[in-house]
């Protein structure tokens, strides 16, 4: 495995068991973000839906409780984020019905056009070749699929200065560094232009960018 996946997997690991206090505190993004994304992706039922990047869950455990027979797949790299994603669906009443799986987004491990939905917030920044990831979220949607993803407009977001700081406490980040120390979550802050391009090139047609609460949130469509 490249070192920078081993290092992502490692920070994130250590991020999980405090994540949850995070999004608490910062639950007014939350407020905004969640009906948007779940407007924005009008799961029926009978459908298929992909969360890529799970972390604990959360977008998955609302789409299932909303549409309840949807099949619903969460994926992440971090095995503790996955831990944390089956407690929170199992305290949600929904153990078993989401399936959480270990997986890279530049890799995903499911055939081409197997989802009608997807959501993917938060992650991108993260992963190393970003346009790989973008093609395999548009490959695995089917035809005619809709994406939601999310991304923090930088200094706009206050639960990205709440993330940072969370971040800077753990040891995880150092942000007086202009790179990025052996230890840290590798971090990229896309503008709208590159966030554009980026589903642009990947295939994505009526991407449509708009800010919630200080992210970017692309709707795209396959
Ligand atoms: C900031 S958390 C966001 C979690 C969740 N989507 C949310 O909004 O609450 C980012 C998540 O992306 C995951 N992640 C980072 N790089 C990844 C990759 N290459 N493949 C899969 N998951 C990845 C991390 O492990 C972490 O759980």
């Amino acid at each position: 495995m490249p070192i920078d996946k081993e290092r992502t997997i490692n920070c994130y690991d250590t991020l999980a068991p405090f994540y949850s206090f995070f999004r608490k505190i910062t639950h007014r993004y939350d407020n905004e973000v969640m009906p948007f994304v779940l407007n924005a992706l009008e799961t029926g039922g009978g459908e298929v839906v992909l969360d890529a990047g799970t972390g604990p869950g959360i977008y998955a455990i609302k789409i299932a409780e909303r549409a309840k027979n949807t099949n619903i797949y969460g994926v992440d790299l971090s095995p503790k984020f996955l831990e944390l994603a089956k407690r929170n669906a199992n305290n949600a009443g929904l153990g078993g019905k989401i399936n959480f799986i270990e997986a890279d987004l530049e890799d995903l491990p499911f055939n081409d056009n197997r989802f009608d939905k997807l959501v993917c917030a938060g992650a991108m920044e993260a992963v190393p070749d970003k346009k790989r990831a973008a093609g395999e979220l548009y490959r695995v949607l089917k035809h005619g699929g809709r994406a939601v993803i999310i991304e923090p407009n930088r200094g706009k977001s206050i639960r990205d200065k709440a993330y940072l700081l969370m971040l800077y406490s753990l040891g995880l980040i150092n942000p007086r560094l202009r790179g990025f120390g052996a230890k840290d979550i590798p971090r990229y802050y896309f503008n709208q232009d590159d966030f554009y391009d980026l589903f642009k090139r990947a295939g994505f047609s009526a991407i449509n960018i708009v800010e919630r609460a200080g992210s970017f949130c692309a709707v795209c469509l396959k």
